[in-house]
C-alpha cells in the first residue's frame, strides 16, 4: 500500500456545505477503491491523508492534482510499501478546524499551523535535493554515502568585497539575492541542484551524464548576472556586475557530513576543490569561464573550447591545461 500526505491552499473560498459534500462523495468513491484518509482544513488550507492500494492512490493523487478548486500542493511525505492503515475506518473523514471551537481541535490547528510554517522556512533554507527526499519518505539522515560522478560548478561575484563596502547593506543583500536567485534558476532550468551558498558564490552540481546542460546553465547565468546592475548612487552612475564560474567533471562522494548537532547532505572531493580553483582563477583569464580538460573531453561534440593555458594549482602535483568555452556570453567584454 501507499500513504500520500499532502497540502494545498483553496483556489477560492470554500463554504462549509462544500466541504462536507467534497468528503463525502470522496468517503463514496474511496470506499470502492479501497482508499482510506482524513482531510483536515482550515486558515484556507487543506492537509489530507490518502492511503490504500498503489495504484489506486496513484491514479486519485494525479486527480487530486489536476482539480483546480486547490492550488499550491505540496506533498509532505510519501510512504511505499505500507503494511497497516492509519485510518482503518474512515474513507475520508473531514475535520473543519475553523468551524470547531473544541480545544483539542483549536490545539491541533495551532500545532498544525506551526508545523507548517516550519516545513516552509526549512524549505527554504535547505538543499532541494533534501526535500525531495523527505518527500518521498526517506529520512537523508540516513542515506549511506557513495561515489558519483558529477559536474561541480562554482560561481562567484568578481569584486564583491569592493561593492559591500561601498554599498549601503540593503543594495548589498539586493544585488546577492539577485545574483542567488538567478544562479538557482539556470542551474536548476538545467536539472542541476544547487549545494549551498557560501558568501557571495554558489556551489552547484550536475550530472555527468548530460555535460551539455551544465555549460547551457552557465551560459545562462552570465547572460542574467549581465544584466544585474548595481543602482546609481549619488553622482555616480550604475554599474554592472559580473561572475567567474569554474566547473570540473570527476568521481565525487556524496553523503551526510557533520557532527551530532549539525548536518550537511552535500559532495566532497577533488572535484570540488578544483572547480573552486579555477573558478579563482578567472580573475586573470580573459574569460569568464574556466574548465578542466576532462570537462573539454566531455563536451567536444557540442562546444568548441579554447586553451587558457597550463597551470598549477594548490593541491595538485602536477600542472594542468585549463580550458574555456569558446562563446559571446563566456568572452569577457574588453576594456
Ligand atoms: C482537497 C481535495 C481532496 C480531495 N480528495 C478526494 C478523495 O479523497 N477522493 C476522491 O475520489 N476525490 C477527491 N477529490 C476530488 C478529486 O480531485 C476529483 O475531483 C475526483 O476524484 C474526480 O473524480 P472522477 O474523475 O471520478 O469524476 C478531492 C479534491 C480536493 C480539492
Amino acid at each position: 500500500m501507499k500513504r500520500i500526505l499532502y497540502l494545498s491552499h483553496y483556489s477560492y473560498d470554500w463554504q462549509v456545505d462544500e466541504l462536507q459534500n467534497l468528503a463525502d462523495v470522496a468517503a463514496t468513491k474511496n470506499r470502492e477503491l479501497s482508499i482510506t484518509g482524513i482531510l483536515i482544513t482550515f486558515d484556507l488550507l487543506f492537509f489530507q491523508i490518502i492511503e490504500g492500494p498503489e495504484n489506486n492512490i496513484n491514479n486519485l493523487f494525479k486527480k487530486i492534482c489536476k482539480d483546480n478548486r486547490h492550488c499550491e500542493i505540496s506533498i509532505i511525505q510519501c510512504e511505499e510499501n505500507v503494511q497497516t492503515r492509519l485510518f482503518e475506518d474512515w474513507h475520508m473523514k473531514i475535520f473543519n478546524l475553523d468551524s470547531n471551537p473544541d480545544a483539542l481541535e483549536y490545539s491541533i490547528k495551532i500545532l498544525l499551523r506551526s508545523l507548517i510554517k516550519t516545513y516552509k522556512i526549512i524549505g527554504r533554507y535547505n538543499h532541494s535535493g533534501i526535500l525531495r527526499k523527505i518527500k518521498a519518505g526517506i529520512n537523508p539522515a540516513e542515506i549511506a554515502p557513495r561515489r558519483v560522478k558529477k559536474i561541480v560548478m562554482f560561481a562567484d561575484i568578481v569584486g564583491f568585497s569592493k561593492i559591500s563596502e561601498k554599498n549601503p547593506i540593503e543594495k548589498v543583500v539586493e544585488i546577492i539575492s539577485r545574483f542567488f536567485e538567478n544562479v538557482t534558476l539556470a542551474v536548476e532550468n538545467q536539472n542541476g541542484e544547487v549545494e549551498k551558498f557560501i558568501g557571495d558564490c554558489v556551489m552547484a552540481s550536475f550530472s555527468a551524464t548530460n555535460p551539455a546542460k551544465a555549460i547551457n546553465a552557465v551560459i545562462d547565468i552570465l547572460r542574467r548576472t549581465s544584466e544585474i546592475f548595481i543602482p546609481a548612487s549619488a553622482g555616480g552612475s550604475a554599474q554592472k556586475i559580473s561572475c567567474g564560474i569554474g566547473m570540473a567533471i570527476g568521481s565525487t562522494i556524496e553523503g551526510n557530513v557533520g557532527s551530532g548537532t549539525r548536518m550537511d547532505y552535500t559532495i566532497l572531493g577533488d572535484v570540488v576543490n578544483t572547480a573552486q580553483r579555477l573558478e579563482q582563477l578567472t580573475r586573470s583569464l580573459p574569460f569568464s569561464l574556466a574548465i578542466t580538460s576532462e570537462l573539454k573531453d566531455a563536451i567536444a561534440e557540442d562546444f568548441t573550447c579554447v586553451k587558457m593555458g597550463t597551470y598549477d594549482l594548490k593541491g595538485k602535483q602536477n600542472s594542468v591545461e585549463i580550458f574555456s568555452v569558446d562563446l559571446p556570453e563566456t568572452r569577457k567584454p574588453t576594456a
